[in-house]
């Protein structure tokens, strides 16, 4: 039986706002985010392209103060939240790893089964 693709309702994220999710049921699963703005929502593996690092130091937050770009909290690199593009850092040029979500009646989904998902980015 395949795992849930349900991160969360549409209505559970700020406009803009982020949310961590995992996904897999294994021992690693994937550890991914969501950035919500607007009617679109944008998924990326919590990985940064600079040293490796989770993005977020508190649960859930992913966003610079002024809410435009996702922030790194190790060394401050800075992306684009629609294309994941570093825009500012120590890792300018690099790109976040995308995760293919999508809002289906309110709901936001992963568009891949999370096991392979999960496999796929060990
Ligand atoms: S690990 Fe993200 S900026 Fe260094």
């Amino acid at each position: 039986m395949s795992s849930p693709r349900r991160i969360c309702g549409l209505s559970e994220l700020s406009d803009p706002g982020s949310r961590a999710f995992t996904a897999g049921s294994g021992d690693w699963p994937l550890r991914g985010f969501v950035v919500r703005r607007g009617v679109e929502v944008f998924g990326y593996v919590n990985r940064c392209p600079h040293a490796g690092h989770p993005l977020n130091w508190q649960p859930d937050q992913f966003l610079t103060s002024t809410r435009t770009l996702i922030l790194c909290c190790s060394h401050g690199a800075q992306f684009m939240i629609d294309t994941g593009h570093c825009v500012a850092g120590p890792c300018v040029g690099s790109e976040l790893t995308r995760i293919a979500v999508r809002v289906v009646d309110g709901e936001v989904r992963l568009e891949e089964d999370p096991e392979l998902l999960a496999a796929r980015h060990a």
